[in-house]
C-alpha cells in the first residue's frame, strides 16, 4: 500500500495521532476550502490526515462536509484506502461502553425517509461497500465490529432509532455513510474505525456525555489507530 488517506470530522479526534506521528502540516493545500492536510511517511507508504476544517469558528461536521472533503481528497491525493476515524454513539443493549473502538462491517444512512419503490428507498438507506479486508484486519488486532449508521443530527429522534435497529445498526455517527458514498462512486475502498463518546440508550443528554468522553475516545483512536498502520504498513 502506496498511500493512505484519513479522513476525520473533527481536529480534536485527529490530534492525539497527528502528534504521536509527528505529522506535517502542509497549508493551504486544498484552498479555498478549509480542508486541512497532515502528512508524514511510514517506510514506504504515505500517510495522509485530512480534516474539514471551520466555519462559524467550530469543526465543520455532518454529511455535506465529509462529502466534498472526501471527494477532494480522492482527487488530490489518490489514496489506495481511506480510513475514516471518528467518534460515534453506541448501545448498552449491544454491550458498548465508552472509548470502545469498532471496525465498520456495513454503513448506511438512518435519516433519510424517501417513500416509494424499493429502488429509491435502496438509494436513500445506501448500504455501500466498505474494505473487503475490515473483517479479517478486525480479526487480527482483536477489534468488535458493527454496523456504523449516519444522519445529519447528534440527537437520536424515535423515528432513527426505530430506522437503525430495524436494519441493525450499532454505531451512530455523522460522516461515515457519506464518506461511503463518495468512495463507492470512486471505487476506492473504505476502512471505518469508530470510538464510542456516547451511549444512545443511557438516558443521558447526548451532547454533554459526548463533550464529557471525546477526549478518552479520541485517545482510544490514537491508540487503534497506531495498531492498524502498523498492521498496514509493517512498520511502527
Ligand atoms: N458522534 C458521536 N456521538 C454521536 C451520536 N450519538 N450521534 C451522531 N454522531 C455522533
Amino acid at each position: 500500500m502506496k498511500h493512505i488517506c484519513y479522513i476525520v470530522a473533527m481536529q480534536a479526534e485527529a490530534q492525539p495521532f497527528i502528534e504521536e506521528y509527528n505529522m506535517e502540516e502542509i497549508p493551504g493545500f486544498f484552498a479555498p476550502y478549509p480542508f486541512r492536510l497532515y502528512q508524514t511517511s511510514i517506510g514506504g507508504c504515505r500517510l495522509s490526515v485530512v480534516l474539514n476544517g471551520q466555519q462559524h469558528g467550530t469543526d465543520l461536521v455532518g454529511c455535506e462536509a465529509a462529502s466534498i472533503t472526501t471527494m477532494a481528497a480522492l482527487q488530490r491525493l489518490t489514496p489506495d484506502l481511506v480510513i475514516n476515524s471518528g467518534t460515534c454513539g453506541a448501545f448498552k443493549a449491544d454491550g458498548a461502553a465508552i472509548a470502545d473502538v469498532y471496525i465498520g462491517n456495513a454503513v448506511m444512512f438512518h435519516d433519510r425517509r424517501v417513500p416509494g419503490d424499493d429502488q429509491w428507498g435502496t438509494q436513500a438507506l445506501g448500504n455501500y461497500p466498505l474494505w473487503q479486508n475490515s473483517e479479517s484486519l478486525a480479526a487480527e488486532l482483536g477489534f468488535k465490529m458493527g454496523k456504523v449508521t449516519t444522519g445529519s443530527s447528534l440527537d437520536m429522534q424515535p423515528i432513527d432509532e426505530e430506522i437503525i435497529r430495524r436494519n441493525g445498526g450499532q454505531l451512530k455517527d455523522m460522516e461515515a455513510a457519506a464518506i461511503a458514498f463518495v468512495c463507492s462512486l470512486a471505487h476506492v475502498p473504505l476502512l471505518l474505525v469508530k470510538s464510542v463518546t456516547d451511549l444512545c440508550d443511557g438516558g443521558e443528554k447526548t451532547y454533554d456525555e459526548f463533550c464529557r468522553n471525546l477526549s478518552a475516545a479520541s485517545h482510544a483512536l490514537r491508540g487503534a489507530n497506531q495498531r492498524i498502520v502498523k498492521h498496514l504498513t509493517g512498520k511502527n
